[in-house]
Order: structure tokens, then C-alpha cells, then sequence
């Protein structure tokens, strides 16, 4: 595949302060960019990250048709950069794409972006614990109209901020108790714009009363634990590590699924199912709740150290105390820098090299 590469004339990477990134503020000198039209994926292209010009009537504006994907890059110990499980990505990007009704990607071109994204902006990976180049794949509907129909047109876009962790220190978390973030047969599942932008009314009031994220619950009895703010939920009861099952209302992490298996390797008994609220409450009462935390790429393993509900507090352990997120931490960061070994075959190192189907 061909990639058209225009290079910045100047790069950024001298006004970038490695050692105090705030996340998402920060991005690299090039963007990856590539139309669809005519019912077609058009030529990609490599540009210096910048604005880009659109119509008022562009109809993402209006009528939300947009998607994304979160995914970083670290490096390996000769400065390789490694990708933790892009193919994950593009998988539920493709699955995002189909409930909004927006054109699937090809595997190549989605990866080949990738890899030479990563590979002309390398130098802006950082090293830091936590740290990484957070890459933001994205679709959005272009027609200039305001009429309500899926697009034609269509823009994908990557580019790359370095960023920390998402959060700075573990959470305190409140329990919906009024809005609902998906209901059955919605779009839960879709890394879809509109759910992070309903999220915002509920997670600011609940930040004025001093939380920082919503435990969001079914919509249907306010029973079940579903996920928070920008993380899949888990729990560990009595030695056993609990999760949301994926039914549809929640999103199918990549660092959920990376945490089940590697407490399964563990040993660790992980069940996938539906957690009443009252389960968890009944735990913490009874001492048996060890744990809680929330998983994501951008928030890593983002341990919760408080849970709001009904007007009350309750505090969970200290994090020094916990077993399962701080194995879950360091595995994790130790398989995504390569200090251990990959055993799982969950990184794609990008080299001058186009990756093959079977990698
Ligand atoms: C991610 O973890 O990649 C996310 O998409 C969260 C983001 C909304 C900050």
C-alpha cells in the first residue's frame, strides 16, 4: 500500500516537556488521513497534524455519526515501538463502524497507517511509568447535509499525543442513580462519540458532589454494575475477581480482556457475569471486598478507593494492600515495555516492514 508522506517542516518535539505531559493535550508532528467517497477508501496520506477545514453542515456535527479508538505505543529496550494489541482495535472499530452505520475499514490500511504513523513520529514516545503514545484512530461522516441519513462521505483520521496515565490517583466513584449510559439494544457496545458526550452532564454533577467518575448501572433496575466513566469495572470478592459481563451495554475492552487472561494465568478465579450493586455492598460490609478498580488504555489499571451510593461513602482498602490491581499494573506495563517476556503474542513491533495477515 501507498502512503503519500509529507513531512513537517519543523518539527514540535523540543517544545514537548516529556516529564510533565497532561494527557491529551500534547500531539505529535503527523497525522495519518484517508477519505472515503464514491464508495471507496480513497488514497492515504501522511500530513504534519493540523486543522483540517469542514463544512458547518458537515452532518457528524449534527447528527453524531463518529467513532473512535484508543490505543499507545511504548518501545522495546533498541527503541522499536510496540503496539499492545492493535488488532483488537481494529476489530471493535469495524464493529463500532457497523452500528453507526459507517463503512468498515480494511485491516491494511487501518494497520499500515498505523505502523507508519508510529514509526515517523517514534521519537515521541515516552518512557515514563504509565506512559506511552496514545494513538487515536477516528471516523467521522462528512456530507455537507443536514438531512437525516448515514453519510456517503467520510474521513479516518490517526494521530498521536504522549500521554501519562489518565488518572493521577485512585478514584472515588459514585453510583448512577439517575442517568443511564446505555440500555439494551443501544450502542453501548460502540466506541461511539455520543456516549462520551452523554456522559458529561451526569460525571460533572457527580464531580461537583467530589467524585470522579459514575458507576454507571443497568437502565432497566439500577441493579447491575455496568462500567465507569472511561473503564471497564472489577471486583475482587473473597479471592474471586469479578466483571460485567459483555452484554451488549458495555464496551469490550482490550485491557479488560488483557486482565482476564492474565489473572486466569495466574491461577485467579475470573468470573464474567452480572454484579448487583447490593453484591458488592454486601462484600464490602462483610469485609470480603478486597479490590475494585477500572480498566482502559488511556486509564491503565485505575484502582477506586471510594464508592458513593445512597448518599454514603464506603472506603475500600488501601491500594498498597491490593493483590490483584497492582499484579495487574505491573504485568501489564512490564509486557507493554518488553521487560518481560510477550507470552501471550499481544505485541506488534512496527519496523520498516509492513506487518503480514497472520502477526
Ligand atoms: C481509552 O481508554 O482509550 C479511551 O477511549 C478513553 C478516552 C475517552 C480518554
Amino acid at each position: 500500500m501507498n502512503i503519500q508522506i509529507t513531512r513537517t517542516s519543523k518539527s514540535r518535539i523540543n517544545e514537548c516537556d516529556f516529564k510533565h505531559i497532561e494527557f491529551g493535550k500534547i500531539f505529535s508532528d503527523h497525522m495519518f488521513k484517508v477519505d472515503y467517497a464514491n464508495g471507496q477508501w480513497q488514497s492515504p496520506q501522511i500530513i504534519p497534524y493540523g486543522p483540517l477545514s469542514f463544512s458547518p453542515a458537515m452532518s457528524v456535527i449534527h447528527y453524531g455519526q463518529g467513532i473512535f479508538e484508543g490505543m499507545k505505543a511504548n518501545k522495546d529496550n533498541q527503541g522499536n515501538p510496540l503496539l499492545f494489541r492493535p488488532l483488537e482495535n481494529w476489530t471493535r472499530f469495524n464493529k463500532s463502524a457497523a452500528r453507526m452505520c459507517m463503512p468498515e475499514i480494511p485491516q491494511e490500511l487501518f494497520m499500515e497507517g498505523l505502523r507508519q504513523l508510529v514509526l515517523l513520529d517514534k521519537n515521541w514516545i515516552p518512557t515514563g511509568e504509565g506512559s506511552g503514545l496514545y494513538l487515536r484512530p477516528f471516523m467521522f461522516a462528512t456530507d455537507d447535509f443536514i438531512g437525516v441519513r448515514p453519510s456517503s462521505n467520510f474521513t479516518f483520521i490517526i494521530f498521536a499525543c504522549p500521554v501519562n496515565a489518565y488518572y493521577t490517583k485512585p478514584l472515588k466513584v459514585k453510583v448512577a442513580d439517575k442517568y443511564v449510559r446505555s440500555f439494551d439494544g443501544g450502542a453501548g457496545f460502540a466506541k461511539a462519540a455520543g456516549n462520551y458526550g452523554i456522559s458529561m452532564l451526569p460525571t460533572k454533577e457527580a464531580q461537583k458532589e467530589g467524585y470522579d467518575q459514575i458507576i454507571w448501572m443497568d437502565g432497566r433496575e439500577f441493579k447491575y454494575v455496568e462500567e465507569s466513566g472511561t473503564m471497564n469495572l472489577f471486583f475482587d470478592i473473597g479471592g474471586k475477581v469479578l466483571t460485567p459481563e459483555l452484554d451488549g451495554n458495555i464496551l469490550d475492552g482490550v485491557t479488560r480482556k488483557s486482565c482476564i487472561d492474565l489473572l486466569r494465568a495466574e491461577g485467579i478465579e475470573v468470573e464474567e457475569r452480572k454484579i448487583s450493586i447490593d453484591e458488592v455492598m454486601e462484600a464490602h460490609r462483610n469485609g470480603t471486598l478486597a479490590d475494585a478498580f477500572g480498566t482502559g488504555t488511556a486509564a491503565t489499571i485505575a484502582p477506586i478507593l471510594t464508592i458513593g451510593y445512597k448518599g454514603k461513602d464506603f472506603n475500600l482498602p488501601e491500594i498498597a494492600n491490593r493483590k490483584v490491581c497492582n499484579f495487574l499494573k505491573a504485568s501489564l506495563e512490564n509486557i507493554k515495555n518488553a521487560r518481560t517476556p510477550d507470552s501471550f503474542g499481544w505485541l506488534m513491533k512496527a519496523t520498516d516492514k509492513p506487518w503480514t495477515a497472520t502477526q
